[in-house]
């Protein structure tokens, strides 16, 4: 068993950048030692700095790892779970786009969509289902998007991994549920980061107008629901998609 005065360690993909970058700050407030990873080492040691500047040394570990490379990123979670002793929250972040309309779509625009976005957290749940399921507690939060839930046209290599997340997420919380071990979903809506900055104005006003909100979300939005799931308070819920997504799809 794990020492539970310990720290708890999350790890969370993507955390070089937006609502991956926010989510580490955010579990780190929230009293987690935090695992960054994502491809590029220097933006991981600039969040890792900022947030040992702002709470204390020691609290963030930077693991440079391309999760769209199976062998590699089980690797890293492992090398983790040896150099921290613990692997108590799994938030599966990372994600790309690469859209086009479906008659367009090269099998490579496919495939490199899903390999990102949706086999990168069966693996990375896979490796870090094992230390949780020895400490008898764990939290796995997967990112998906509302394209996962109503679709997007130009977007079903993004949508298809987004809904495959859903499927994936509500499987483990019925495998795991016996050993104490809650997965959930959050799914953004339109979330202001560089993913969405790139987007033409036209596609940005119609998101606009599509929120009854009335604005586009915030990061920090994001990573308050993943704090709350990663939370012990959150116990009792397992294999729930919370969308934050300005009242977008309400379903
Ligand atoms: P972003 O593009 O700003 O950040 C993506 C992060 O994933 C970066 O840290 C990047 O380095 C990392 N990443 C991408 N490919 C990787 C790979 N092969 N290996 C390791 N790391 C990799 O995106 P943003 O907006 O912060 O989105 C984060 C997550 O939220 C994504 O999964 C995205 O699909 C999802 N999302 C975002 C929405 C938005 O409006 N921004 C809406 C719905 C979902």
């Amino acid at each position: 068993m794990v020492d539970s005065n310990e720290r708890r360690v999350a790890i969370v993909t993507g955390a070089s950048r937006g609502i991956g970058a926010e989510i580490a700050r955010t579990l780190a407030r929230h009293g987690k030692h935090v695992v960054l990873m994502s491809r590029d080492q220097g933006r991981l040691q600039a969040v890792k700095t900022e947030i040992e500047s702002q709470l204390g040394a020691g609290l963030a570990t930077v693991l440079a790892c391309d999760v769209s490379d199976g062998a590699a990123l089980d690797e890293a979670i492992g090398r983790a779970y040896k150099d921290l002793g613990r692997v108590d929250v799994l938030v599966n972040n990372a994600g790309i786009t690469r859209d086009n309309l479906l008659l367009r779509m090269s099998d490579a625009e496919f495939d490199e969509v899903i390999r990102t976005n949706l086999r990168s957290a069966f693996v990375a749940c896979r490796a870090a289902l094992r230390p949780m399921m020895r400490a008898k507690w764990g939290r796995i939060i997967n990112i998906s998007s509302v394209a996962g839930l109503v679709g997007n046209a130009g977007q079903s290599n993004y949508a298809a991994a987004k809904a495959g997340l859903i499927g994936l997420t509500k499987s483990i919380a019925k495998e795991m549920a016996s050993k104490n071990i809650t997965a959930n979903v959050v799914a953004p809506g339109f979330i202001q980061t560089d993913m969405t900055e790139v987007l033409p104005a036209p596609v940005k006003e119609m998101a606009l107008q599509a929120t009854p909100l009335k604005r586009f979300g915030q990061a920090g939005e994001v990573a308050a629901a993943v704090a709350y799931l990663a939370s012990d308070e959150a116990g009792f819920t397992t294999g729930q998609v919370l969308t934050v997504d300005g009242g977008m799809t309400m379903c």
